[in-house]
């Protein structure tokens, strides 16, 4: 069983004082763009996680995944063992905020919900979800969507159009903790966090010019404060034509809206000369959420298959 996911972008990340339960309340804007991981599981002698991808060693192959918790998750609510082996075919940044991690938990779900055919209602999956982390629940829905709370508690948005993008990924990650503390850092004082209507408007009527206007994410400071060079990447993407850049989520990967798709190519390949990232990709939004594909697109090899550690 195969599940394909896709990556997001926050196309507003407003961000609220620290809680005493240590999260933030967000109102974040969720956009799925076409950048997919696919998560195959098979019936296997015990749980087991494996990974292939460009940035397949940076995955973590324990129960930390949050593939592994997914399957642990559901299991465990419905007294079944979680013997299956889990692999990962990862297209989206590791640690990038674009929601790898989140996209697997979310595929993993949906693939052993298939396999073993729980009957599970998409009440429960989007709980279990919520518990698995606050991306979670919209690496499911998909398309896009306004997370309040800490992210979790979705609201689908209406998209007008096809918005075409450029993603500039950076060495390395960042942790998604650690951008938070140092937004508290920064930000004593935040206010309550409130979706801005002319973003919504402008997603609502497919206005891409409108949308590049109000692109907004309050934990940007904090990002490129963690990694200064991020500034020289968003440079880079506005003097190749975007429209509007910004850091994707808590980063380090930065995000390009151009006018058109053949724009975003242009920017993209601006952007690989530039020297100021890892690699470019274009994307388009918004992508369907988590989707049963049946057999993998992408076959791991005989030779790239890397074993669990744990
Ligand atoms: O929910 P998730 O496990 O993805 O969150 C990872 C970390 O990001 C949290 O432990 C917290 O430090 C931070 N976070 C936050 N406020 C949110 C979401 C995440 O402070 N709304």
């Amino acid at each position: 069983m195969t599940v394909r996911v896709p990556a997001k972008v926050n196309v507003q990340l407003a961000v609220g004082g620290a809680r005493p339960d240590g999260f933030h309340d967000l109102a974040n804007v969720f956009l799925a763009v076409s950048l997919y991981d696919e998560v195959t599981v098979t019936p296997a002698d015990s749980l087991r996680v494996t990974c292939t991808g460009p940035d397949a060693d940076q995955v973590p192959l324990d129960r930390t995944n949050l593939a592994a918790r997914a399957a642990e998750l559901l299991a465990a609510r419905h007294g079944i063992t979680p013997d299956v082996h889990l692999h990962i075919d990862k297209d989206i940044p590791v640690a990038g905020g674009m929601a790898g991690g989140s996209a697997d938990g979310a595929g993993a779900l949906l693939a052993c919900d298939a396999l073993w055919s729980t009957g599970a209602s998409r009440e429960e999956l989007l709980d279990i979800c919520a518990e698995l982390g606050s991306d979670v629940p919209f690496s499911l829905v998909g398309g896009a969507a306004l997370g309040t709370g800490r992210g979790e508690l979705l609201t689908p948005l209406t998209v007008g159009g096809t918005f075409h993008w450029v993603f500039a990924m950076a060495d390395g990650g960042l942790s998604t903790p650690t951008v938070f503390r140092e937004f508290d850092r920064l930000t004593p004082d935040a206010a309550p966090p409130a979706a801005a209507p002319a973003l919504l408007a402008a997603l609502r009527t497919g206005d891409t010019t409108a949308l590049a206007g109000t692109l907004s994410n309050d934990l940007q400071a904090a990002a490129v404060s963690l990694r200064p060079a991020l500034a020289d990447t968003l440079a880079a993407g506005t003097a190749a034509g975007a429209l509007a850049g910004l850091v994707s989520g808590s980063g380090p990967t930065t995000a390009f809206l151009a006018k058109d798709a053949e724009s975003a190519e242009r920017i993209a390949s601006e952007l690989r000369a530039s020297g100021t990232c890892r690699a470019a990709r274009v994307a388009s939004s918004a992508a369907p959420g988590a989707t049963v594909v049946g057999r993998p697109a992408r076959r791991p090899g005989p030779g790239n298959d890397r074993p669990a550690r744990s």
